[in-house]
């Protein structure tokens, strides 16, 4: 079996739990990632999810069908395997924060595959980068609206506070909860076999 192994770094002036609340965020998948089609939760449970979907490749116009398992390892890596037709991958994303204002964000991507699909690798490395490039530019007006709103005080399903004197700074206190919260009867939850732990 051969491996390749990528390793793409970024920086965002966010806190560790404002990245990793993006990255569990279900509902932003469809809208603001062209890559994913349509995600169907099989399981969620507080820190693990598994779901379907057609991800496209990246440059090229075909879909293919995956399934797709993450945890939260620890308090810094976020772990996700995906299987498709062709390979297994894994990504594991590890955050960091390297001064008060500012998160590094790492994402070691990991494909396994035989000596024929090895040959690709070296194309497959390049797509990589230029796919974590693009995700992330795509996440990163999230991560920076939230890392704002919680400056204002924003508290999830209720909003900034109305009167000035309680919109305390909540950037230090704020932990992402995981997998995200969601509104109630979307879509990506419709499929028969969901099943989630939370009550
Ligand atoms: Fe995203």
């Amino acid at each position: 079996m051969k491996i390749l192994k990528v390793v793409c770094e970024n920086f965002v002036a966010a806190t560790p739990e404002v990245v990793k609340w993006n990255s569990w965020d279900s509902e932003h998948l469809n809208s603001v990632h062209g890559a994913y089609d349509a995600p169907k939760y099989l399981l969620t449970r507080e820190g693990e999810v598994l779901f379907v979907d057609r991800v496209k490749v990246p440059f090229f116009r075909i879909r293919l069908k995956c399934l797709v398992f993450a945890i939260q390892w620890d308090s810094e890596n976020q772990i996700t395997y995906t299987l498709t037709p062709f390979f297994l991958a894994k990504n594991t994303i590890n955050v960091q924060q390297i001064n008060d204002g500012t998160t590094r964000v790492r994402v070691i991507y990991e494909f396994s595959g035989n000596w024929i699909q090895a040959l690709l690798f070296p194309i497959f490395k390049i797509l990589i980068q230029r796919w974590n490039q693009t995700v992330w530019e795509e996440d990163l007006p999230l991560k920076l609206r939230r890392q704002k709103a919680l400056s204002y005080g924003f508290i999830d399903f209720r909003g900034i506070p109305d009167k000035m004197e309680m919109r305390k700074d909540r950037t230090g206190i704020y932990k992402a909860s995981i997998p995200v919260p969601t509104t109630r009867n979307v879509e990506e939850f419709s499929h028969p076999f969901f099943i989630s732990g939370r009550s």
